[in-house]
């Protein structure tokens, strides 16, 4: 509760004036029943208009005033959910942003868009019910308690016999409500995480004639968060009737006492009516008190959802880096005996005894079958991963000790699974650098054999790239982030099998024009095919996590057994295919 004070501060006078206006309510209904027994018990019988109009007139300013506080009360609840949890969402997603990649293979996308959406509406409508109810209710029930034991203390004891019986109800209500609702916020998680997993590969379900598939997947899911939230549900509904057939019940035994207690003559008429109203009140605002905390119940089970957001750790951060404002100027590479695991707990070794160096300027190509650990091992570098042991150092200094911005400032990476955003070509290469001139833009997309098909677009540079870069081709999107990359002007450039869609003589002129613009550039190199690393200064050969060649072609060819076959078996099937 304590970390939400900081949320709720900023907005602390609606906070307060939302119940405090919420106050005139509970003092008119209390009044009110008070006066209406005063014009039957008096008025009514001695034909005494001027008193009727004298208690009504009361009766009508205090109605206004009811009806102003109402309007303040739900004006300043409203305002102050929705402000702070507004804040709170902002802080949440600035959290998210901070996670590291291991912070998020913890949650899936999914669960943390429902805990940024639906846990926080959940947060927004208790409070806002709260705000109103926190005076409102327990003021009804002291006040309406009052009143009634001061007008009939014998008739007001029917009300301690029904009370216990309804406590218990709404605490075995609460009790079962709870971990259903949990239940339902889990169940919304994997449809959420369902539904974005499905819909951003869309393409692939539907490439794939998956289409059935997903949609009895969805089904089930959806099957599935339906009885779950009919089980939260069908508690909820439970607690409506199970007041209302208490306070009829109690109505039923306070009239037909109070009835019997007006024929002996020890009760006024007006005091039964108003005795009656006061009874509806009491179990109302136990009803409504019932009401707040099922929703607590459910907002609880959003608390700690985002909570354990809030509570991740990001285990990777530079708050004890010695070297913060030191720059990447050489782009030296060196890994020192690196071993490194997804899980540590499970103790499997993505990358075992992994040393090289790479000196400035140099180019580093990586060869190795697929889940070999290749895309791990540069990760690395720009720090998106820590090591498990050993360490990676840039220009002769562990990437631990640099500020993770200048590090990754330094570092030019294009993953694998490479993504552009919506809007236009220029908009998403400047991503690489906000200020660059265009000339610049146009050298970078040139090197990266880029500006011969933007320029062939109508629009060029200001082609809308639909979400994702839906409307380039698979080759272009990989060249656009390779340019995107190269407008940063990194010390290391890193490509992640970034030319697996580019034609073979189109790579060949990226790779020349990386020998001749990038002198002084430090690249590393995944690829599929030898071609593309062949002319590399160094070949590292990486097999299961582990070095298993390094060196020239040259020497590979030489020493490396491995290397050989790759090599003979691509240029096979390279002649196959040409012939
Ligand atoms: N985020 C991750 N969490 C857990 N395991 C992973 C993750 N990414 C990759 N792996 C595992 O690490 C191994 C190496 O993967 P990767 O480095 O992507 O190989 P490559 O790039 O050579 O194909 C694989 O066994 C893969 O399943
Ligand atoms: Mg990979």
């Amino acid at each position: 509760m304590k970390r939400y004070m900081k949320y709720i501060k900023p907005y602390r006078a609606a906070f307060i004036l939302a119940p405090l206006c919420m106050l005139t309510e509970v003092f008119g209904e209390i009044m009110l029943p008070k006066l209406m027994s005063m014009i039957i018990n008096n008025g009514v019988p001695q034909r005494n208009m001027s008193y009727i109009l004298g208690i009504g007139t009361v009766m009508v300013v205090m109605a206004v005033f009811m009806a102003l506080g109402g309007i303040g009360g739900a004006y300043f609840s409203s305002k102050a959910s929705i402000c702070f949890t507004s804040d709170l969402r902002q802080e949440l997603f600035d959290k998210v942003q901070d996670f590291s990649f291991k912070n998020i293979d913890q949650f899936s996308t999914g669960s943390l868009v429902t805990r940024l959406t639906n846990d926080i509406q959940q947060v927004q409508q208790v409070t806002m019910m709260g705000l109103r109810m926190m005076f409102r209710a327990p003021g009804m029930l002291i006040g309406a308690l009052i009143m009634a034991f001061m007008m009939n203390g014998r008739l007001a004891a029917v009300i301690l016999v029904v009370i216990p019986f309804l406590t218990a109800a709404i605490a075995l209500i609460l009790k079962t409500a709870f971990p259903r609702f949990t239940v339902m916020q889990k169940k919304l998680d994997r449809l959420n995480s369902g539904i974005q997993e499905s819909l951003t590969n869309v393409r692939v379900v539907k490439s794939f004639v998956r289409e059935d598939f997903e949609a009895d997947k969805f089904r089930d899911m959806n099957r599935d968060l339906k009885e779950n939230s009919l089980r939260a549900m069908n508690i909820v509904i439970m607690t409506m009737p199970v007041m209302m057939l208490a306070m009829n019940v109690t109505t039923l035994a306070v009239v037909w006492y109070g009835g019997n207690m007006i024929i002996a003559g020890q009760m006024l008429v007006g005091d039964l009516t108003a005795f009656t109203t006061y009874i509806v009140q009491i179990l109302m605002s136990l009803m409504m008190l019932s009401m707040v905390l099922l929703q607590s119940s459910r907002a609880m089970a959003s608390i700690k959802r985002i909570n354990e957001v809030m509570d991740t750790a990001i285990d990777l951060s530079d708050k004890d880096a010695s070297r913060k404002d030191l720059l990447v100027k050489e782009g030296k590479v060196e890994f020192r005996n690196v071993a490194f695991s997804y899980h540590e707990e499970a103790g499997e070794k993505v990358l075992a005894g992994i040393s090289f160096t790479a000196m400035p300027g140099q180019t580093v190509g990586i060869i190795g079958a697929t889940g070999s650990g290749k895309t791990t091992l540069v990760q690395l570098i720009p720090r998106l991963y820590d090591v498990s042991s050993g360490c990676v150092l840039v220009d002769g200094v562990d990437v631990r000790q640099y500020s993770l911005k200048n590090l990754r400032e330094g570092v030019g990476m294009v993953l694998q699974k490479n993504v552009l955003f919506s809007g236009t070509i220029e908009e998403n290469l400047r991503w690489g650098d906000e200020y660059a001139s265009e000339a610049e833009i146009r050298e970078a997309a040139e090197c990266a054999q880029a500006n011969g098909f933007i320029t062939s677009f109508t629009d060029g540079y200001q082609m809308d790239l639909g979400q994702g870069g839906v409307n380039v081709s698979g080759g272009q999107k990989q060249r656009l982030c390779i340019a995107r990359a190269l407008l940063k002007k990194p010390k290391i450039l890193i490509l992640d099998d970034s030319t697996s869609a580019v034609d073979t003589a189109t790579e060949a002129k990226i790779r020349h024009c990386f020998a001749t613009d990038l002198k002084d550039t430090t690249k590393i190199i995944i690829a599929q095919r030898i071609g593309s690393v062949e002319e590399a200064d160094l070949i590292i050969v990486l097999d299961d996590g582990m070095i298993i060649g390094m060196g020239s072609h040259r020497d590979l060819m030489e020493n490396c057994q491995a290397y050989q076959e790759i090599y003979y078996s691509q240029r096979d099937r390279e002649k196959e295919a040409g012939a």
